[in-house]
């Protein structure tokens, strides 16, 4: 017999539960996280990806793609997919009618790493841009092109009036993804890139419109997400943040100040819009740096949560949660209405069918992390197995 979902009550919605995403709707609350897989050889999305993607998508599903660079300087690992020329968008097109061919709902993460990168991955060697001209610190490495760690160069501090450039690039990229015809962008606001490092007041330290207080450090994601939201529609749009994650020296003095004022730029921009945006994304500290290792935490479970609840509670729209769920974890969450949907990396990266084995209770594959970004377009990447058919019957 099919063990049912634990859940704490069962009037209560549990991660099987259908939930409409705004214009979708979703028969389940699973939701792939996105999860840099560096096998789009050149920037080039690859077949294997198209195989990738659709193994892991359901009837009613929910996916975000990797983080996907928006212009020539975003990239910080290597072989990461990009959405801004026309030999790019034509390969999404076919991971796009993969996924789709399956009935899921896909959405394609826009990234710019800022300084989170290195001179090999830049145009004609050039320096990194970011916020600022600080590098991030020796405590964190970066993955370079032949599989070797190396340290973060010094960033080019972006001038006011090359801002414009990047929020246009987000907004040429979100029109290509709608070209690629996915169903919506993620806003990667998040884990230490781009926006995060103007989000953070342990890294910006601008003195023009862009830097000093809460209001002007976000004033960079509010440009990038009104931009996007004005060419494809709020409602095609989500945003991702984690303002207490400290990846790659993103540290805020106030990181639940922070998420409230991102917060209240959406609520403001969705006020002006007249419409909702698709969701707000928010990884919890208690998921840390995914890049080398499994550990590391800031604060305590309780402080967790209240930030979590807090951030839930003030966005007026959908919430999507991430960071160490399992399917038990994923049932409370959904069942406490602590978020509407739940986001999971390591486990569905690990399990392509993660979706039936959380419905039927099964045993879980372990993730390999030695072939996370690594190039092979089968080995660790569309080689974990599928739940045997002998498990299947046996129930
Ligand atoms: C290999 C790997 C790559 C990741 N790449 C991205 C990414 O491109 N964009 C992003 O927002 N998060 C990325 N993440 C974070 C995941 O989306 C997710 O939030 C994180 O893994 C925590 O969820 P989990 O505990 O279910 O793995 C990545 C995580 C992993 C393990």
């Amino acid at each position: 017999m099919a063990q049912l979902p634990d859940q704490e009550d069962s009037s209560k919605p549990n991660l099987f539960s259908p939930y409409k995403l705004g214009r979708f709707n979703l028969s389940h609350r699973i939701v792939l996280a996105p999860c840099t897989r560096c096998r789009a050889l050149n920037g080039i999305p690859q077949p294997a990806m198209a195989e990738y993607y659709s193994q892991r998508a359901t009837r009613g599903g929910f996916l975000i793609t990797e983080g996907t660079m928006v212009d020539p300087t975003s990239a910080g690992f290597p072989h990461v997919p990009g959405i801004f020329t026309a030999e790019q968008v034509e390969a999404w097109k076919k991971v796009v009618d993969s996924v789709h061919a399956k009935g899921a709902v896909f959405f394609c993460q826009l990234w710019h790493v800022g300084r989170a990168s290195h001179e090999v991955y830049q145009p004609a060697g050039c320096a990194p841009v970011s916020s600022t001209d600080k590098a991030i610190s020796k405590r964190w490495r970066i993955l370079m092109t032949d599989g070797s760690y190396g340290i973060y160069p010094e960033p080019r501090a972006l001038g006011t009036d090359d801002i414009a450039k990047i929020v246009d690039f987000y907004r040429v990229a979100a029109v290509n993804a709608m070209k690629a015809g996915f169903d919506g962008v993620e806003i990667h606001g998040a884990h230490g890139y781009l926006i995060d490092q103007f989000l953070k007041d342990g890294i910006n330290d601008r003195v023009d419109e862009y830097g000093g207080p809460l209001r002007n450090r976000c004033k960079f994601m509010t440009q990038v997400v009104r931009a996007v939201a004005d060419a494809v529609g709020p409602d095609r749009l989500g945003v991702r943040i984690s303002p207490a994650i400290d990846h790659l020296d993103a540290t805020d003095s106030d990181p639940l100040g922070l998420g409230l004022a991102v917060v209240e730029r959406l609520n403001e921009l969705q006020s002006d819009a007249g419409a909702k945006l698709a969701y707000l994304h928010v990884t919890q500290p208690r998921y840390v740096a995914y890049g080398q290792t499994e550990a590391g935490r800031s604060g305590s479970e309780e402080e967790e949560a209240l930030l979590m609840r807090r951030l839930r509670d003030a966005y007026r729209g959908t919430f999507i949660c991430s960071g160490g769920y399992t399917r038990r974890l994923g049932n409370k969450a959904v069942a406490r209405g602590e978020a509407d949907l739940v986001s999971y990396g390591r486990l569905f990266i690990a399990n392509p069918d993660l979706v039936l084995r959380f419905k039927l209770g099964a045993p879980l594959n372990m993730y390999d992390r030695k072939t996370f970004y690594t190039q092979d377009p089968v080995v660790g990447y569309t080689d974990y197995p599928f739940i045997s058919n002998q498990y299947i019957s046996r129930l």
